[in-house]
């Protein structure tokens, strides 16, 4: 079964071509992150009017790419939620239009729930049970993963994202957006034990995150410190550090408290470098397998859309009949084909 896959929750126009026998046979992405970057964060309206201009030649790039006809495509799975609400209905439009004419069902994702397949995508994936790390720009969470549709939130971020907090700190450092690969740069050349920041909510029980006190940790040294280009170096790496130490001491604690023998990482933050080495000491010592998507399906993108649609079209679920898109669509409403 051939899918086309629409992502379109954010400020990344993704499109792919997944097949049930062949697997993942186009993807491609256009990111307006120097569109957004003038605002140092993303406007919602020029992302809607964006993803419009994009999509439907990037439908023909993933067909060309394929060589293949749309006359092949079996299905279309859409990104219907979480995420901005105009830049959603881009994809859900054009991918009710393109069934509807194509005559093939139409099937809205979940875009959370393609986070955590994502790493499906890649050569020996996981197979469930599995415990998920899902951070990205909107969400930080701990999920028990039993199978598809099968989701239990062990924690979640009581304020900002984790991403969020990248993309909040390298504005105040002045490094731009998007912030998380900014900061990864930076800290490359930071010092790592000039300050010493928070580890937000690990001395108690409980898998909850917390990330807003850190941010404001990072701002009173900011306002204390004579400015100069090793200082924001220095606090790129410890704001990292913070964060990294943070998720991975969270994930010791959810694989110790559950006994699953998989973690897999999914989502923007998932691309991080020092989080990805620091879990693979982890996971090691605890004897646990880890597996993460290649970083440029850890960030938004087509291809876990498509699969996510692929899955649940192959597992019997029927197409989405109505024009479906949600700003908040927490994965605890999910559940199974
Ligand atoms: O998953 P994603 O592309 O979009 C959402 O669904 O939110 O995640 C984007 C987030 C941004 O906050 C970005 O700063 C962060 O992921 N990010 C990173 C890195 N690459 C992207 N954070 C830390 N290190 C990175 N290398
Ligand atoms: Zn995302």
């Amino acid at each position: 079964m051939l899918i086309l896959g629409l992502e379109t929750s954010c400020d990344e126009t993704g499109v792919a071509l997944y097949d049930g026998a062949q697997g993942l046979l186009a993807h491609v992405l256009y990111s307006q992150a120097s569109l957004h970057a003038l605002y140092g964060g993303v406007v919602p309206e020029l992302a809607s009017r964006d993803h419009v201009q994009r999509i439907l030649p990037l439908v023909d790039e993933a067909l060309a790419q394929a060589h293949l006809e749309s006359s092949a495509i079996e299905g279309v799975a859409y990104t219907a939620g979480p995420g901005l609400i105009g830049a959603l209905l881009v994809g859900a439009c054009v991918g009710h239009s393109l069934a509807w004419a194509w005559q093939v069902p139409a099937i809205a994702v979940n875009h959370l729930e393609a986070h955590l397949l994502a790493s499906m995508l890649e050569p020996d994936p996981p197979t469930f049970p599995f415990i998920a790390l899902l951070v990205s720009g909107g969400h930080t969470l701990l999920v028990e993963v039993s199978g598809l549709g099968r989701y239990r939130v062990l924690g979640e971020s009581r304020d900002d994202a984790a991403g969020e907090a990248f993309d909040k700190v390298a504005k105040l450092l002045g490094l731009g957006y998007p912030g998380g690969p900014a900061i990864a740069r930076m800290a490359e050349r930071g010092c790592p034990d000039r300050f010493e920041l928070p580890r937000p909510m690990t001395d108690r029980p409980g898998l909850d995150f917390s990330f807003s006190g850190l941010k404001t940790a990072v701002l009173n040294v900011w306002n204390r410190e004579p400015h100069s280009e090793e200082l924001v170096a220095d606090l790129a790496r410890a704001f990292e550090d913070a964060v990294v130490d943070t998720l991975v001491i969270k994930c010791r604690q959810a694989l110790q408290a559950l006994g699953h023998s998989n973690l897999i990482i999914a989502g923007g933050v998932g691309a991080n470098q020092r989080l990805r080495q620091r879990l693979r000491a982890l996971t090691d010592t605890l004897r646990v397998r880890l597996y993460f998507p290649r970083p440029e399906f850890c960030t938004d993108n087509g291809a876990m859309i498509a699969y996510t649609g692929y899955r649940r079209l192959a597992a019997g679920q029927g197409e989405t009949t109505t024009l479906q898109v949600a700003a908040r669509w927490p994965l605890s409403e999910l559940s199974p084909p």
